[in-house]
């Protein structure tokens, strides 16, 4: 029987000044602490500018913390990039590697991401590895091979279900209020866990999370698939009640 620790992240994007960054990551370390016993691990991804305080603010609780993208050299001349050490040096634990935004904005292949995951995995820290189809992609039938596509070239061989997370994203459903059906959502993640288990010894026990307009309305619905083994969640995750309410609908 494969038991996997669901895991729920939070995505705090290019949001949060330094007082209400602070703020909300005090109340959710306020609050794990208060229940004890947490059915899921958490996570926050800050921006990088408060992830040294989010860290020192969350140190001695449940919420681990984690960096929205690294560099794939370990330093250099990268003006305005983080190294996967500097990460870890500042007590992160993950990173998000492959967000479709970064993917769109700043031209990221799933070559770069390969390449970002190992530099993560050599500072020590746990890679999200993000895929997801367009709807473009979704319209032509495309989803399977697409996504399959970024998994197969986007984890490194040395990934492990201790080192790697896959997060699938369709990028239709980032920020926009729908949410894959339970039907799409299944059918993506067997076919993620399908690659997964035929690739590496361990597949079985990687955590695969959905994100995509994941709130408390949905939640436990989309947890409750199959292969589902959490969530990664944007915007609902800059309200501490709302993303309170996704990690108890874990326990
Ligand atoms: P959303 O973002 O929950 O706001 O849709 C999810 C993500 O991009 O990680």
């Amino acid at each position: 029987m494969t038991e996997r620790r669901p895991l729920i992240a939070g995505n705090w994007k290019m949001n949060c000044l330094r007082a209400d960054g602070l703020a909300l990551a005090s109340s959710l370390a306020a609050k794990a602490s208060e229940k004890g016993e947490l059915g899921c691990d958490v996570l926050v991804c800050p921006p990088a500018t408060l992830l040294s305080e989010v860290a020192g603010v969350t140190k001695d609780s449940a919420v681990a913390v984690g960096g929205q993208d690294c560099h794939a050299a370990i330093s250099g001349a990268h003006t305005g990039d983080l190294a996967a050490p500097m990460l870890a040096d500042i007590g992160a634990q993950y990173v998000l590697v492959g967000h479709s935004e970064r993917r769109a904005d700043h031209g990221e292949s799933s070559t770069d991401i390969r390449k970002k995951a190992t530099s993560a995995h050599d500072a020590g820290l746990i890679a999200v590895v993000c895929v997801g189809e367009t709807e473009e992609e979704r319209d032509l039938g495309a989803t399977l091979s697409v996504v399959n596509g970024q998994v197969a070239v986007s984890l490194p061989d040395g990934a492990t279900a201790q080192n790697t997370v896959v997060a699938y994203e369709p990028v239709w459903a980032i920020g926009t209020g729908r949410t894959a059906s339970v039907q799409e959502v299944a059918e993506v993640h067997a076919a993620i866990r399908a690659e997964l288990v035929a690739r590496f010894e361990d597949g079985d026990q990687f955590r695969i999370l959905y994100g995509g307009s994941v709130k408390p309305s949905n939640a436990a619905e989309l947890l409750g698939v199959e292969d589902v083994d959490g969530a990664l969640v944007g915007g609902a995750s800059l309200k501490v009640d709302d993303f309170w309410k996704i990690i108890e609908a874990c326990a």
